[in-house]
């Protein structure tokens, strides 16, 4: 039961979901997720946002804890995506005469997910701008297309000067997870939101408008100190900068020999003193935290061996997501295997120079079958290329 009170009227009534096997059909999370929701207990009630389906009765309890035997006015609908919107029609049949308070979009979706629910008659519809009062409280709704499908909004109560800001400063792992924000934060964003930059930076510049002490977001902790941290964090992610100095090894290896050739870069870029080296396999580590470092660091190196014609599936899956979501602002140089065509490098270089404002690293490194001693020497040259 995670009920608690954030306020003396506000709540948390969201669940933790820790036996989901994939978040939204693709994403480990080893330490589950939350899904966050609220009540404002004030002359009239507003629940934000409900929760994932497969949690609805725990939530349900919860808000029965805080509701104390009144009934709710008002559900308020930030997102649509059913990790939010999945039990909106069981909170309707608990509470009949509840009003759905969203946009008109988001309306429109409502309809095609639930069938059976009378919608139009009881919709609330708000658009930009528009206010709710529910007493001492207030929202102001913001909308927020894109940030991560194109009906969200974000809702801002001027009281207490909080933001509820839908996917927006979420985070993958339940609330009961000790880990720092960052990094899971981090995979959270920029695999889920990354494709859409310019969307956040719409929202970070309208939500610096607004007088913000706390940031109540759907996934995550309840963010209430030190909010210019988090907000330069999102601005740096939007804005595809590197986070970091340091370099991202990507490789794929058939055998083993084009793994050698980077733990040998790796070992090479610490010894002539690079900040950061950072390296993963793609077969065998989370695709997703490979798309997260490489948007991290301010290098990326590919490395694959040539197959078929072409580069190791792992290396074009990897390819595919970095381009899906808008990758771009790099420099990257190349890392090729192959034991009688080599085509890697040229694959990977056509791919990256497609991207948007990259500097690719024209010297690749081309090993044939195994490492050899000029491979060495020619690793030497990249690493130079690369600090
Ligand atoms: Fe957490 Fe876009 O849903």
């Amino acid at each position: 039961m995670m009920q608690k009170s954030l306020t003396d009227k506000i709540y948390y009534i969201g669940v933790d979901d820790k036996e989901i096997d994939l978040f939204e059909g693709q994403y480990v999370v080893p330490n589950g997720i939350s899904y966050n929701s609220y009540v404002i207990m004030d002359e009239k009630i507003a629940i934000m946002d409900t929760v994932d389906i497969h949690k609805a009765e725990e939530w349900l309890s919860n808000l029965k804890d805080v509701l104390k035997g009144k009934a709710p006015h008002y559900l308020v609908v930030l997102h649509m995506e059913p990790d939010h919107a999945g039990s909106i029609k069981k909170l309707v049949e608990q509470y009949p005469s509840i009003q759905i308070v969203s946009n008109q979009k988001a309306f429109q979706m409502m309809e095609q997910f639930f069938e059976d629910l009378d919608v139009a008659n009881r919709s609330y519809v708000v658009k930009e701008g528009d206010v709710l009062s529910l007493g001492e409280h207030s929202l102001t709704f913001v909308t927020a297309p894109m940030v991560h499908w194109p009906e969200v909004m974000v809702a801002y109560e001027k009281s207490q000067k909080i933001l509820f800001s839908a996917d927006a400063f979420g985070k993958f792992g339940a609330l009961d997870t000790e880990e720092e924000w960052d990094c899971e934060a981090r995979r959270y964003y920029i695999n889920i939101v990354g494709k859409y930059g310019a969307p956040v930076q719409a929202l970070l510049k309208k939500a610096s408008t607004l007088d913000i002490q706390k940031i109540f977001p759907l996934h995550g902790p309840m963010l209430v100190e030190n909010l210019a941290y988090y907000i330069n964090k999102y601005d740096i992610w939007s804005s595809y900068k590197a986070e970091d100095e340091g370099v991202f090894i990507a490789y794929t290896s058939i055998y083993g020999n084009t793994k050698k050739a980077a733990l040998q870069l790796k070992e090479i870029l610490l010894q002539k003193g690079a900040k950061k080296v950072a390296i993963a396999d793609l077969a065998r580590d989370d695709m997703a935290e490979c798309v997260e470092d490489a948007f991290r660091y301010s290098h990326l190196v590919l490395a694959s061996p040539t197959y078929d014609g072409d580069v190791f599936p792992y290396m074009a899956t990897f390819i595919h997501h970095l381009k899906s979501k808008n990758f771009q602002n790099k420099t990257v140089g190349f890392i090729e295997n192959g034991s009688w065509a080599p085509m890697a490098a040229l694959v990977m270089m056509k791919e990256m120079a497609s991207l948007k404002n990259m500097r690719l690293i024209e010297e690749k490194v081309t090993i044939k079958s195994a490492l050899k001693k000029q491979d060495i020497i020619a690793l030497e040259k990249l690493a130079d290329a690369l600090l």
